[in-house]
């Protein structure tokens, strides 16, 4: 199979034709038919999240089940999925407590006596999450996956994956998003745009997006953002004076110590800073202190939507269905799998809300 690989910081993926081993008794091969580009894999292209190399990176992606490892019963080949990073045990703490998608104990890699899932004859390549999406195919445990409803276009699926799994959730579910609250997202690409969209669907009166570019605006106004803020150092000011002292909810979906600063400094009293975006490894960012106690503030983390995504992920692909969540609107542009580095130089660029590599059937 074809795969993009990291084998290198900074430098371009490479494209190579790589072999996945048989599924295991616990495993499930699938043919990927779209992947998007998250920004979570360019953390390790550039360096800020290390991943040992070789590596296939890639973690959003939708296809079709080929194969399935002996003691898999809920998945059969020709079933249409989505995939996830949020595989888990099913008996730690808290998977048994409703939270697998914070389960420390995931089974993503294969036991050390198998061989590796994926090689070229002489190198082992490291696969990205468990799963190792920018690629013809993948080969993964079996709470790697979920089942979406018939009629769910897989071009679009893989997106449900990550950025709208992790966006939608940490609205609906992470935060809880009060219908009538004020709610600001600071960062509007792929996953900030379905936070935006999340805060509507929970019925939040007033949406501020805020982002440096301010091309991002009409896309973060069809997603529901009523009021539109340039990034920066004044940015905390202007959302403080459009919301009359703050909004109700801070969402920081870029994962930067500066605007997670001023995501915090943006709350009103009462107010909750949801982490949403993927800082560097060992990065910190302040708080004062006593505001946190004399404001009654809350700082809130939120991973892949803050729930399991095999409950999550079919019920956003229905909201799709329905007309009631954007999916079409997020998609800039297809691409093949070899204009992956071109894909995610727009990224960089700002030029696109997601790419998506569609792949010939
Ligand atoms: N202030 C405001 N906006 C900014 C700033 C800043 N200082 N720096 C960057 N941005 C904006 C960019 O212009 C872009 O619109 O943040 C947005 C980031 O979007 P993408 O690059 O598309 O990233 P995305 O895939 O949405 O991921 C965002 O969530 O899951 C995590 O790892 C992911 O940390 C990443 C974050
Ligand atoms: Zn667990
Ligand atoms: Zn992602």
């Amino acid at each position: 199979m074809k795969a993009a690989v990291l084998r290198e910081i900074k430098a371009p993926l490479t494209i190579e034709e790589l072999s996945l081993a048989a599924p295991g008794p616990d495993e499930v091969r699938v043919r990927v038919v779209s992947s998007g580009l998250c920004h979570s894999d360019y953390h390790s292209i550039s360096g800020d999240f290390p991943v040992p190399m070789p590596a296939v990176l890639g973690h959003e992606a939708a296809g079709v089940v080929e194969a399935v490892g002996s003691d898999v019963t809920e998945f059969k080949k020709g079933d249409e999925v989505v995939t996830c990073v949020s595989q888990y045990c099913g008996h730690c703490r808290e998977c048994l407590d409703g939270h697998n998608n914070v389960c420390g104990n995931k089974p993503t890699n294969r036991p050390a006596e198998q061989p590796a899932r994926i090689t070229n004859g002489s190198e082992v390549f490291t696969q990205y999450a468990g799963l190792g999406a920018f690629a013809e195919e993948m080969l993964i445990h079996r709470t790697g996956l979920t089942k979406i409803p018939e009629g769910m276009p897989l071009e679009k699926a893989g997106l449900l994956g990550c950025a709208v799994l992790t966006g939608v959730g940490a609205a609906l579910n992470g935060a809880q998003v009060r219908p009538g609250s004020t709610v600001v997202v600071v960062g509007c690409g792929g996953v900030g745009l379905n936070v935006i969209q999340g805060a509507k669907l929970c019925g939040a009166a007033r949406i501020i997006a805020v982002d440096v570019n301010e091309r991002k605006f009409d896309l973060a106004r069809v997603f529901g953002a009523t009021d539109c803020v340039k990034g920066g150092p004044d940015a905390v000011a202007e959302v403080r004076e459009l919301t009359g002292g703050g909004a109700d909810y801070a969402f920081e979906v870029i994962g930067l110590t500066q605007t997670q600063e001023q995501a915090l400094g943006m709350l009103r009293r009462l107010g909750t800073l949801m982490i949403v975006g993927m800082a560097p490894a060992g990065s910190q960012f302040k708080v004062p202190g006593v505001m946190m106690m004399a404001l009654q503030l809350q700082i809130r983390g939120s991973l892949m939507g803050s729930v399991p995504f095999q409950i999550a992920i079919p019920e956003y692909a229905q909201l799709y269905l329905d007309g009631k969540l954007k999916l079409d609107e997020m998609i800039s542009q297809n691409i093949r799998l070899e204009d992956i580095n071109d894909g995610y130089a727009k990224m960089m660029a700002g030029d696109v809300a997601r790419s998506v590599i569609v792949f010939d059937s």
